[in-house]
């Protein structure tokens, strides 16, 4: 198995009624402290800059060290109603500084435990304390201690506090070796991993390691409704799918996989015997009815992605979908906004809406993994419906046979 962690625990959600506001708890706060992949500290700035901004907020000054960014905001605030840096696309993690105990100074595990209980009464209603540091070079060293650190800080909370849905999670982010920055976030508006990095282990029988890169995005996008939207029997299109990771991934959940590439797929994806491979372009294969799922890695222009995953989102050809961008270096935000705006244009030209949301999780580099779901299409979805054919166990159908021929039965160019 690759997942460690069980399907429904300790996972952060981002379900659209769940990230977008969080409305528990009420932080007093100085700024906001953000951690994210080293090398995208402006994106992680800028993105939360404008969500500051566009809450009514005044300028921020803000600091960026390797794996995170910080703003302090000109006064102290309250938490308005409620915002969540899980929703956040750059920022793995985050917290409100806390008014008047953020930036204390770390001197070993006994000094924290000693000031533990005046940060606690600082900021009432934490019901849960993470311990975590940035995922830069440096900082790294310190997460030995940061586990350490929350081994002992184990029963700090009171027992009838710990576990609670509601709360407060106090976070203590060991900056250097002398430095601990102390936050705060609403228990659903930040991650409870440390560093809001998933642990997974890559299984020996996946065809690649990019398979943790949908097992994360699945865990992330679904939560504990991943169950009920990837079960046994549903069909899937996985557009650039050799060597076979993400079809592997689904397979494994019980999904039907139509495999699209030019290359040949690996072992382990066709072992499943679930996993039918297609030498196709997958800018030009059309499944001939429509798919519960599309997963698109295709190495690509995230603006050719964008506009392909809005049209099969318009022509109703799927329900959902997880779909990566690989970003260019450059404005990474403009970029992203661009390839949304292409989506939700496409999408609504169909007379559709869509629940479309982000992240730059910790198993993607460059690229940034986006997941779609169809509302209220009333385009043009296909008109033929047709059993899929089962599973071939092997390489090389062209495109067109999987229903006798291309374009007449149903494969459909742009
Ligand atoms: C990053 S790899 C995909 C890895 C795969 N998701 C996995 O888990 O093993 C990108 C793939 O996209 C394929 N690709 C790129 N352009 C394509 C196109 N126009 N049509 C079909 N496949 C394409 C490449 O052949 C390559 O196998």
């Amino acid at each position: 198995m690759s997942q460690i962690l069980p399907e429904t625990q300790g996972w952060p959600v981002c379900g659209r009624r769940r990230c977008d506001r969080v409305s528990r708890g009420s932080v007093a706060g100085s700024g906001w402290l953000l951690l994210c992949r080293p090398g995208f500290e402006a994106e992680c700035a800028a993105e939360a800059v404008a969500q500051w901004r566009g809450r009514g907020g005044g300028a921020p000054q803000v600091t960026r060290g390797e794996g995170w960014a910080r703003l302090r905001f000109p006064r102290t605030a309250l938490e308005p109603a409620g915002v969540s840096f899980v929703a956040l696309v750059f920022a793995r993690q985050g917290c409100w500084l806390a008014d008047g105990i953020e930036t204390q100074p770390f001197d070993g595990p006994q000094g924290v435990l000693e000031r533990l209980p005046q940060w606690l009464a600082a900021v009432p209603g934490v019901t849960e304390i993470l311990v975590e540091a940035p995922d830069g070079e440096a900082a790294r060293r310190l997460w030995p201690a940061c586990r350490s650190l929350q081994e002992r800080l184990e029963g700090a909370v009171s027992p009838a506090r710990r576990g609670s849905q509601e709360g407060l999670r106090l976070h203590l982010v060991l900056m250097t070796t002398g430095e601990v920055e102390v936050g705060v976030a609403p228990l659903e508006g930040s991650s409870p991993l440390a560093g809001g990095i998933p642990r997974l282990r890559h299984s020996r029988e996946a065809p690649s390691r990019s398979a943790l890169k949908l097992e994360e995005a699945l865990k992330f996008f679904l939560g504990e409704e991943g169950s009920r939207l990837l079960r046994p029997g549903m069909r899937a299109v996985d557009l650039g799918a050799a060597p076979g990771g993400w079809s592997w991934v689904l397979a494994r959940r019980g999904l039907q996989v139509v495999a699209v590439d030019n290359g040949p797929l690996g072992r382990g994806a066709l072992d499943t015997g679930l996993v039918d491979p297609l030498r196709a372009d997958g800018y030009t294969y059309r499944p001939e009815r429509p798919v519960d799922w599309l997963v698109c890695d295709m190495v690509a222009p995230p603006a050719r992605v964008a506009k392909l995953v809005g049209l099969w989102a318009r022509r109703g050809l799927c329900r959902r979908a997880v779909f990566n961008l690989k970003l260019p270096s450059g404005d990474r935000l403009a970029e992203l906004r661009r390839c949304e705006t292409i989506i939700r244009r496409e999408l609504a030209a169909g007379g559709g809406s869509c629940e479309l949301r982000f992240k730059h999780l910790y198993h993607d580099r460059e690229e940034l993994t986006g997941y779609l779901v169809v509302e209220g299409v009333v385009g043009n979805p296909p008109a033929r419906t047709r059993t899929p054919p089962g599973p071939r166990g092997r390489q090389g159908r062209k495109a067109g046979s999987e229903a006798g021929g291309g374009r007449r039965r149903g494969h459909r160019a742009g």
